[in-house]
């Protein structure tokens, strides 16, 4: 076995996965409430962007060739219904139509569609008496996903987990006049405690409970698979599995049983923990980053969803030159 391992030539010929900038999307949030972006304590590196600063953001990344990216709003204030998450002059929205106004079609925009963010009570769906209700929450999505492609969406991204979500959600598009507009979903979400950095960004813990009532459960890969192939035929173009590293035979499972795009996000708390190796340095980034998203890649994702995303592109841009 060794004759191929010889030299790197050899070793780049057999090479099974290539990584390269197209399959990546980069995470960008979008605060209301600062002027100008902003370190984020809990993603060391990564910086939270105002409606002014993401002009410059949006420009890194289309230099470095990366298709598209996932836009996550961070609302200036919370109500106890998360009305602020479809408001036409609503963060997202705003930033959706900067990116547009400045960019046409050269990036691809995804936005992600859940209310978590907006509702004082952190949960994915309307709380009423402590229950998280499911169809009511559909109307809610259904007004933030067409909010979002009047302002220009290419793709948008239910991630609560909500049933029937991608369902309504195609039909409200499709009813609004926006057939156009894809739908990448969360189709395989976990319930995982991979979350903490975003949560803790987003202020979205919720105020009682877990998201275990819609979340899937860590043990569940059959599970998992019928939530992807509900949400295929509801018309999801794309589906998401979430998170990434300690999931990879969920990626490999979905990959052998299904066709369609897969995508993998891998979370705040992956980032975090390379993060972490880097700074005590018992890690090189570079080499650690690469070998985590070529796993991500090996197990069958087509689209990495990642913080790191900008690094990744870099290094692959100094390697081919
Ligand atoms: C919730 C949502 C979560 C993430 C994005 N949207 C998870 C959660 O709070 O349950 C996680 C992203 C990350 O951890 O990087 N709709
Ligand atoms: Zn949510």
């Amino acid at each position: 076995m060794r004759r191929l391992r010889e030299s790197a030539p050899l070793r780049r010929l057999v090479q099974e996965i290539d990584l390269s900038s197209s399959s990546l999307v980069y995470p960008i949030f979008i605060d209301e409430g600062i002027k100008s972006s902003t370190g984020i304590t809990s993603l060391p590196g990564q910086k939270k962007q105002s409606l002014e600063s993401l002009r410059r953001e949006v420009d890194s990344v289309a230099s470095l060739d990366i298709p598209a990216v996932l836009l996550f709003g961070l609302p200036a204030k919370k109500t106890s219904g998360g009305t602020n998450s479809y408001r036409k002059d609503g963060i997202l929205q705003r930033a959706v139509r900067v990116v547009r106004e400045n960019y046409g079609d050269s990036i691809s925009v995804i936005g992600d569609v859940c209310i978590c963010m907006y509702a004082s009570h952190g949960h994915c769906g309307v709380v009423q008496d402590g229950m998280i209700l499911n169809d009511a929450t559909l109307e809610i999505l259904k007004k933030i996903a067409v909010s979002q492609a009047e302002a220009g969406i290419d793709i948008v991204a239910p991630s609560g987990m909500v049933d029937g979500q991608v369902g309504a959600i195609r039909r409200a598009l499709d009813d609004c006049g926006y057939p156009q507009v894809g739908i990448l979903s969360y189709a395989a979400k976990f319930s995982s405690n991979l979350y903490g950095p975003f949560r803790d960004i987003a202020k979205s813990t919720p105020s009682f409970g877990d998201r275990s009532s819609y979340q899937l459960s860590p043990s569940n890969l059959e599970e998992a698979m019928r939530e992807i192939q509900l949400d295929i035929q509801e018309g999801a173009d794309l589906v998401m599995v979430k998170p990434a590293m300690y999931y990879l035979d969920i990626l490999r499972e979905a990959r052998s049983r299904f066709k369609h795009p897969i995508a993998a996000f891998s979370v705040g708390a992956e980032y975090f923990m390379i993060k972490a190796l880097v700074k005590e340095k018992l890690a090189n980034e570079r080499d650690i980053v690469i070998e985590v998203l070529s796993s991500i890649k090996r197990a069958g994702a087509d689209i990495i969803i990642t913080y790191f995303a900008k690094d990744v592109a870099q290094w692959l841009e100094e390697s081919a030159t």
